[in-house]
């Protein structure tokens, strides 16, 4: 079957999740994005490429960076942006998800960008986009539930890339709740398609989902042992929203196991980077003293996904 993501010719028409990508379509990305890096320090900081074509902000769930980022990158493409309010939408009066696409494909939509607490709801638009014969309009995952973050596993590696040159020799750890983690499903396709060697997973059991020797990662319950000879620590937030029932003693007792200090950092590389898809929980998986020290890139991350999101958007949009 072919992936619901390409078109007849391979090319990427929507992306709504790294699995299953190919090496060069993610490397095109990085490369793409690089090339927007600088426009940033322009007087001008636009460039045509959607002149005419109305992006669509579709944010069912919360969101500090990436809709901002979406938003600040469609614009620098020069696209129009709408950001659909959704608490004041008439999803909150019990209109379907697709009932609210049909009406904005009425308004001439050219993308959507998506973020759902439903698992697989991108998917389900970008069918039923092609179901309607809206073969022209694009989806673009923005974080679908546990599933997928496609755009910040992309940004993720763009900042890898950025300070560590390539991803042949590297070690990568990430640590904390992936088993909620949509980032760190994202972040492992995009590690092992891009070839890093190891990448390992720290974290109690209970925040471990089952499958990750399958996907190439090496588990570790002790973080002192896991970080040893890391490269790249890559932290995460606990997902309570996502969790049912109580999967750990207490949030003091899960820092003193699984929290980043500068003490346990000490263990991975000198020039070891740490990162963090954000919102950060101080104390509970990141000590300030790592969060604002000088091996945090995390607000690099930041500011690298909008060429990236600049990137995805101008390769969907057929430039
Ligand atoms: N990393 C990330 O998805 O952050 P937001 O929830 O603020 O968009």
């Amino acid at each position: 079957m072919r992936n619901p993501q390409l078109n007849e010719n391979g090319e990427l028409t929507h992306l709504l999740s790294i699995e299953g990508l190919p090496r060069h379509i993610l490397s095109h990305i990085l490369d793409t994005a690089a090339s927007f890096m600088g426009i940033a320090d322009r007087e001008v900081k636009k460039v045509p490429l959607l002149r005419g074509k109305s992006v669509f902000n579709l944010f069912f769930e919360n969101s500090t960076r990436t809709r901002t980022t979406f938003e600040i990158a469609a614009k620098r493409l020069s696209a129009d942006v709408i950001n659909l309010d959704i608490t004041r939408s008439s999803t909150a009066k019990g209109e379907t998800l697709l009932d609210t696409i049909d009406n904005l494909c009425a308004m001439h939509a050219n993308m959507f960008v998506v973020r759902h607490a439903a698992s697989g709801a991108p998917y389900l638009i970008a069918e039923h986009l092609k179901r309607v014969r809206h073969k022209n309009i694009h989806v673009v995952n923005a974080g679908d539930g546990r599933h997928a973050h496609p755009t910040q596993g992309l940004l993720d590696m763009y900042t890898i890339r950025h300070y560590k040159q390539n991803f042949e020799h590297l070690t990568v750890a990430i640590v904390g709740d992936i088993l909620h983690s949509r980032v760190a499903r994202s972040d492992i396709h995009a590690l092992t398609t891009l070839g890093v060697p190891e990448v390992r997973a720290i974290g109690p059991q209970t925040l471990l989902p089952a499958e990750l020797a399958k996907m190439g990662v090496r588990v570790h319950h002790d973080m002192n042992e896991g970080l040893k000879g890391c490269d790249v620590v890559i932290m995460l937030r606990l997902q309570n929203e996502r969790m049912n029932g109580a999967l750990l003693p207490s949030a003091g007792e899960y820092f003193k196991h699984y929290g980043l200090t500068p003490e346990k950092l000490a263990l991975a590389r000198p020039d070891a980077i740490v990162m963090h898809p954000g919102p950060m929980n101080r104390g509970v998986e990141i000590d300030s003293g790592v969060a604002d020290g000088k091996q945090a890139v995390i607000l690099d991350q930041v500011t690298f996904g909008i060429a990236v999101r600049m990137a995805v958007m101008s390769i969907l949009a057929g430039n």
